[in-house]
C-alpha cells in the first residue's frame, strides 16, 4: 500500500524547509519501508501569482484524498496589497475548513539542549512539555457575519463573529481528554466566560462532557488572559490546554517562545473520521514564511521535520518511526548544531541543508 503525501511548500522559507522534509521522507522510504509517494502543489502567494487564487479547487481535492498534507508556510510582504479573498492566508484557511481540520495539536516541548535559548530562565522552561489543542474550524475565524459596512455617515463598522455550538465544543474537548489520558491526564480548558457568551457555553459543555465520559481526567478551567500570564510565569503547571481558535492562535505563539524558538514547533491539524475511517490531516510548522531570510539557506527545518514526525505518529500510526525521528533531532541539538534562530555561544552554526544532512546522518546512526 503506497502512502500518498501531498506537499504544499508555499512561500518564503516554505520550499527550503520542505526540501529537507522530502529528503527525510526519502530516508524513511529507503531505510524503514515507509513506501510514500510525494506530490507537490502550490498554496499561498505563489499560487495567487500563478492562478489568481491562494489555493485551487484541484489542490483542495487532492488534499482531501491524500493520506497526509504537509504544508510549509504562506505569506509575505509581496502580497500585502492583494484582495482580501486572494491573500496567501486564505489558502491555508480554506484547506483547514474544506478538509474539516477541527483539531489543531501544538506541542510546546523544550529540548534540554535549548533551554538557554528561551527568553525565560532555564529553570522555568527546562523539561517543559505542553500540548495546546486549538479548535481550528470555528470561532471568530469563520463566524458570520464577517464584514465591513459603510454606515453612510462617514463611519464604517467592522464585524467578526465569535460563534460555537455544542457539537463543535464537544468534539474538540474529546480530542483534548483523549490526549491527556496518554500524557499526564490533566486538561486546562481556556475561555473568557466572564465576558463572552460563547465562553460560558464552552465552559459548560466541556464540564458536562467531562462528567459524562472523562471523569477520570483532571479538568480545570482558566480565563484566557490569566492563561497567557501563567504561561510565562509558570508554564510547567500545564499538561493539555484546550481552547478556541483565536485564543489558541495567541497562546500557542506565547508557548512557542518558551521552547527557545518558533523554528522548533510542529503542529498537526486533524479532521473527523469519515464512514470508512479515513480522516484528513495536515501537518505544518507553527512558524511563518520568514521572508527576511527566505532564499538564504539559513532557515531552521526542524519544525517542519518534527511536523512530519507527527504525521508518522498520528496519520500513519508509526510511533516507533516518529520516536526515531524525534530522537535524531534531539541528538543533533545535543551535538551542538544550531541554525541562526537558535544559535548560542560555543555552538556550531549551520544552514538549512547542513541541518538536514545532520538529521539524516543521525537517523542512519540510530537506526543501526
Ligand atoms: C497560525 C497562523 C494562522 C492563523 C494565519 C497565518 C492565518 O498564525 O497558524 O497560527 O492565524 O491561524
Ligand atoms: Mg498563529
Amino acid at each position: 500500500m503506497t502512502r500518498n503525501i501531498l506537499i504544499v511548500a508555499g512561500d518564503g522559507i516554505g520550499p527550503e524547509v520542505m526540501g529537507e522534509v522530502e529528503r527525510v521522507i526519502g530516508w524513511f522510504n529507503e531505510k524503514r519501508g515507509f513506501d510514500a509517494s510525494i506530490e507537490n502543489e502550490l498554496v499561498g502567494g505563489c499560487c495567487y501569482d500563478a492562478h489568481g487564487v491562494a489555493v485551487t479547487d484541484e489542490t483542495v481535492e487532492k488534499a482531501k484524498k491524500a493520506d497526509a498534507v504537509l504544508l510549509g508556510a504562506v505569506g509575505g510582504p509581496k502580497w500585502d496589497n492583494v484582495p482580501y479573498e486572494g491573500r496567501p492566508e486564505a489558502g491555508l484557511l480554506r484547506l483547514r475548513k474544506d478538509l474539516e481540520l477541527f483539531a489543531n495539536l501544538r506541542p510546546a516541548l523544550c529540548f534540554a539542549a535549548l533551554a538557554d535559548a528561551s527568553s525565560l530562565k532555564r529553570e522555568i522552561v527546562e523539561g517543559l512539555d505542553i500540548m495546546i489543542v486549538r479548535e481550528l474550524t470555528g470561532g471568530v475565524y469563520f463566524g458570520e457575519p464577517k464584514e465591513i459596512t459603510d454606515l453612510g455617515n462617514g463611519e464604517r463598522r467592522g464585524v467578526d463573529t465569535q460563534v460555537y455550538t455544542t457539537s463543535e465544543i464537544r468534539r474538540i474537548a474529546e480530542v483534548a481528554f483523549d490526549l491527556a489520558k496518554k500524557r499526564d491526564n490533566r486538561v486546562m480548558s481556556v475561555e473568557k466566560r466572564n465576558v463572552m457568551k460563547s465562553g460560558v457555553l464552552w465552559y459548560e459543555e466541556v464540564k458536562k462532557l467531562h462528567g459524562e465520559k472523562f471523569a477520570d481526567v483532571k479538568l480545570e478551567h482558566m480565563l484566557a488572559d490569566n492563561c497567557a500570564m501563567q504561561l510565562v510565569r509558570n508554564p510547567k503547571q500545564f499538561d493539555v490546554i484546550v481552547t478556541d481558535n483565536l485564543f489558541g492562535d495567541v497562546l500557542s505563539d506565547i508557548a512557542s517562545m518558551l521552547t527557545g524558538s518558533l523554528g522548533m514547533l510542529p503542529s498537526a491539524s486533524l479532521g473527523a473520521k469519515d464512514a470508512s475511517g479515513k480522516a484528513c490531516a495536515m501537518y505544518e510548522p507553527v512558524h511563518g514564511s520568514a521572508p527576511d531570510i527566505a532564499g538564504t539557506g539559513a532557515a531552521n527545518p526542524i519544525a517542519s521535520i518534527l511536523s512530519f514526525a507527527m504525521a508518522l505518529r498520528y496519520t500513519f500510526e508509526l510511533g516507533a518511526d516518529a520516536d526515531l525521528l524525534e530522537k535524531a533531532v534531539d541528538t543533533v541539538l545535543a551535538d551542538g548544531l544550531r541554525t541562526g534562530d537558535i544559535m548560542q555561544p560555543g555552538m556550531k552554526k549551520v544552514g538549512t541543508k547542513e541541518m538536514g544532512d545532520a538529521i539524516l546522518a543521525a537517523l542512519t546512526k540510530l537506526n543501526g
